[in-house]
């Protein structure tokens, strides 16, 4: 699954300005975030309802990587991730909201920051 996942990946990238052009034009429909999971849920279950048994638990897990990956090209949103004081990346947030940009403001504590790092959640290490 992960070959899979990282082949999606790879191909994927020259593919995410156009999904970003698509998601401008959906902002324009009037589309907001949280439509994306009411027609993420609809389309795991119509191709459910079409597969049948053939839409496996596996294959149920890929479309519902794949569907996360077009909505999050879709919708690129900034996620400051840092801990709950006034650091570096304070900074960044304070720049952020000054110029009024959506972004994930994501606070974290120590524990849960070592537990990310140990288990390689972050690019950079
Ligand atoms: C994976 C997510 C989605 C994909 C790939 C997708 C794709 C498309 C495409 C290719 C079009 C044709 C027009 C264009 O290219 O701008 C379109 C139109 C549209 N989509 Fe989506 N869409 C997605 C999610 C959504 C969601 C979540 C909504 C809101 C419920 C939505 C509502 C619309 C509307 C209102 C139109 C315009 C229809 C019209 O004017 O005829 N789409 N979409």
């Amino acid at each position: 699954m992960i070959t899979w996942v990282d082949r999606a990946l790879s191909n994927f990238s020259g593919e995410t300005k156009k999904l970003k052009q698509l998601g401008d034009r959906h902002k324009g429909y009037g589309v907001v975030e949280a439509h994306f999971d009411v027609v993420g849920q609809a389309l795991i279950k119509t191709l459910g309802m079409a597969l049948g048994d053939k839409f496996t638990d596996e294959l149920k897990g890929y479309w519902v990587i794949v569907f996360g990956m077009v909505k999050s090209a879709m919708n690129p949103k900034i996620r400051v991730e840092y801990f709950d004081m006034h650091g570096r990346a304070h900074h960044i947030r304070l720049l952020l909201d000054y110029f009024g940009v959506d972004y994930e403001d994501r606070r974290i504590d120590r524990p849960s920051f070592f537990a990310n790092k140990t288990a390689g959640n972050y690019t950079f290490g």
